[in-house]
């Protein structure tokens, strides 16, 4: 089991797909189960800051049926760009502070990681998913440089793309709910001057010593 953490844009979605396949594990990006939840409290008129809102969305995050794989679907129905759309992002943000949906999808997770070899991908893979992972890394990466790849995935603004990301990096470090931070046990990598290659070649390394 290996856990990479760390904040939106550092390269942990390329890190962990490209390690996953060179040691033959399976990839678990929890961060799409948080935005699946998102699109679907949207498309319910689901209101986060409502007096019932953190409880529906916690029903939510309990029933609603999410296949993660090449494609992601919910419900059936295949969302894998809708969840990337900026108000999905933005909502994921908010739903993801909601305790009641960290406790269902956290349980969710351990279900999923139970068997065989694993890559997970996410917030608090380290800190709260999967504490017994023989390997944690904690990738960072100047805010800059996170700006700027997001702001080519989506073909738009560096100057906006910044603003919002620390906007969301402050509410996922700030929340009371599994706050974002490396745990004590994790490799802090900074990927700002690395290549995806090197990063993988480093982790990959790290992960062979661990595991024997
Ligand atoms: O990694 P991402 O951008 O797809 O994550 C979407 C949102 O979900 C982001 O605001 C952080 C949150 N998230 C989280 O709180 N815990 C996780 N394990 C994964 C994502």
């Amino acid at each position: 089991m290996i856990a990479i953490d760390g904040p939106a844009g550092a390269g942990k979605s390329t890190l962990a797909r490209a390690l996953a396949a060179r040691l033959g594990f399976r990839y678990l990006d929890t961060g799409a189960m948080y935005r699946c939840v998102a699109l679907a409290a949207r498309r319910a008129g689901i209101d986060p800051e409502a007096p019932q809102g953190p409880a529906r969305l916690g029903e939510l995050a309990r029933s609603a049926a999410i296949e993660l794989g090449e494609r992601i679907l919910l419900d059936g129905e295949d969302v894998t760009a809708a969840i990337r759309a900026p108000e999905v992002s933005e909502l994921a943000s908010v739903v993801a502070a909601k305790q009641p949906v960290r406790e269902a999808l956290v349980a969710r997770q351990r279900q999923l990681l139970d068997s065989g070899d694993w890559v997970a991908e996410g917030r608090d893979i380290g800190q709260a998913v999967a504490p017994q992972a023989e390997l944690k890394i904690f990738l960072t990466a100047s805010a800059q440089v996170r700006a700027r790849r997001r702001a080519e995935e989506l073909q738009s603004d560096p100057k906006q793309v910044l603003a919002e990301q620390a906007l969301r990096d402050a509410r996922d470090e700030g929340r009371a709910a599994s706050p974002l931070e490396p745990s004590a046990d994790a490799v802090i990598i900074d990927g700002s001057e690395r290549s995806v290659d090197q990063l993988v070649a480093e982790v990959a390394q790290l992960a062979r010593a661990r595991m024997g």
